[in-house]
C-alpha cells in the first residue's frame, strides 16, 4: 500500500520465518516480488534482535512511520524455542521501541499483537453449540478490549506478545508516543507462506487446492475465527498514521460477518467444488479459543473513515487465484 503511494519503503525481515517452520515457511518469495514490482522498496536481512542495527538504521532513516510486524507467530511452536520466542518477540519489540524513541519519537508506531493476550479467557464466555459452530449465548457480537489479559493460559507465544503489548502501551504512554496497539484475530491473504502452525485459511485453502490431508483439532470443528485481508490491516494502519493515538490497544479481525468456523470454511470450499480430506483429532491445541470474533466498535469509532473492503469468500477467492498463478508459473 505503502510502496504503491509512492513511499520509499524499507523491509526489515531476516526470513526467520524459514528457520522456525522450514523451507516451506519462507517469506523469500514475497521480498523478490517487492523488489521486483517497487523501485523504492528496500530490503533489509537484519535480526530485530539486533540492537545495534536496529539503532544504526533508526539513526540513518529516522523513518516518519514504523509498522512493527516481524514475530514468532506460532502459539504452539513456542514451546520449543521459548528462549527464541521471547527474545524475537518481546526483545525484538523493546528494541525497536527504544531506536523509535530515540531517533523519530513522532512517528507513528503501529504494532500487530494479538488476539492470544486474552490467553484462553475468551473460552470461559457462556457459549451455544450450534450444528457448525459455537457462537457466544449471551448474543454480543463480539470481544472488546474490556477483556482481562490476566490470570489465564496464554502459551508462551501469547504470554511474549503479551510482553511486547504491555511495553508497546508504555511507550505511548509514558514517552507520550503515537504507538498502537493491534490485536490481531486471523490475519491473511493470498501471500501468506501458510504452514500447519499458522496461517490458518491460507493453509486449510491450500490443503483443499493441492488435496493435502488437513488435521483438525479438537472442538468438534466447530471453532470459530474472524478473518480479516491484509490489505484491509494495512488500510487501517494508513488511517492511524493520518490520527494516531499514543498507546491505545485496539482489537482487530474480519469481525461477526467474516467469522467462520472450520466445518464452514471446508462447506465454502465445497460450494466451490474442493472436497477436503480431513483427519480428526479430539484433543484441541492448548488453550486454543473455541470461538473468537474481534469486536471492532473501538476501531470503527476512532477511525470511522475505515471499513473492511474483503469479505471472506473474496479472501478466499484470492488465496485460491494466486496458488493458480503459482502453479502455472512452475510447470
Ligand atoms: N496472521 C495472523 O493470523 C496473526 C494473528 C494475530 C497476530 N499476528 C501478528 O501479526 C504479525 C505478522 O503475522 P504474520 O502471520 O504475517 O507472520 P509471518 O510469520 O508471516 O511474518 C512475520 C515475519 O517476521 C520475520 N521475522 C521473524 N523473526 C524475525 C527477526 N528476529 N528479525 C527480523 N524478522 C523476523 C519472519 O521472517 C516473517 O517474515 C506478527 O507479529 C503476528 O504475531 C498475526
Amino acid at each position: 500500500m505503502l510502496c504503491k503511494a509512492g513511499w520509499e519503503v524499507i523491509g526489515i525481515d531476516n526470513d526467520m520465518r524459514s528457520w522456525y517452520f522450514g523451507p516451506a515457511g519462507t517469506t523469500a518469495p514475497m521480498v523478490e516480488d517487492l523488489l521486483a514490482t517497487y523501485a523504492k522498496y528496500r530490503h533489509v536481512t537484519i535480526d530485530i534482535r539486533n540492537r545495534e542495527a536496529i539503532r544504526n538504521l533508526f539513526h540513518e532513516e529516522r523513518p516518519d512511520f514504523i509498522v512493527h510486524t516481524a514475530a514468532q507467530p506460532s502459539h504452539d511452536k513456542a514451546a520449543s524455542i521459548p528462549y527464541d520466542d521471547f527474545d524475537v518477540n518481546a526483545g525484538g519489540t523493546m528494541n525497536l521501541l527504544v531506536a523509535a524513541r530515540d531517533f523519530c519519537r513522532e512517528s507513528p508506531f503501529c504494532f500487530t499483537s494479538t488476539n492470544k493476550v486474552y490467553g484462553d479467557r475468551p473460552n470461559s464466555l457462556p457459549l451455544v453449540e450450534l450444528e457448525k459452530r459455537y457462537d457466544y449465548a449471551d448474543g454480543r457480537d463480539g470481544i472488546d478490549e474490556s477483556m482481562s489479559i490476566d490470570a489465564c493460559l496464554h502459551s508462551l507465544f501469547g504470554a511474549s506478545k503479551a510482553s511486547a503489548d504491555i511495553m508497546c502501551q508504555e511507550f505511548g504512554r509514558y514517552f507520550n508516543m503515537p504507538v498502537g496497539i493491534f490485536r490481531g484475530g486471523c490475519l491473511t491473504g493470498p501471500q501468506h507462506s501458510a504452514v500447519e502452525l499458522h496461517g490458518f485459511l491460507t493453509y486449510i485453502v491450500q490443503c483443499a487446492v493441492t488435496g493435502r490431508e488437513y488435521t483438525i483439532y479438537g472442538y468438534k470443528g466447530k471453532q470459530v475465527r474472524d478473518q480479516i485481508h491484509c490489505h484491509d490491516v494495512a488500510r487501517l494502519f494508513g488511517e492511524f498514521y493520518k490520527n494516531p493515538k499514543c498507546g491505545e490497544v485496539y482489537n482487530l479481525g474480519g469481525g461477526r460477518n467474516n467469522s467462520l468456523s472450520i466445518l464452514e470454511t471446508i462447506d465454502l470450499l465445497v460450494g466451490l467444488g474442493y472436497r477436503l480430506r480431513c483427519t480428526y483429532k479430539p484433543t484441541n491445541r492448548v488453550g486454543d479459543h473455541i470461538c473468537y470474533i474481534s469486536d471492532l466498535t473501538k476501531i470503527r469509532t476512532h477511525f470511522p473513515q475505515w471499513r473492511l473492503e474483503y469479505d471472506v469468500p473474496k479472501i478466499i477467492d484470492e488465496i485460491i487465484e494466486r496458488h493458480m498463478l503459482h502453479t502455472v508459473a512452475s510447470t
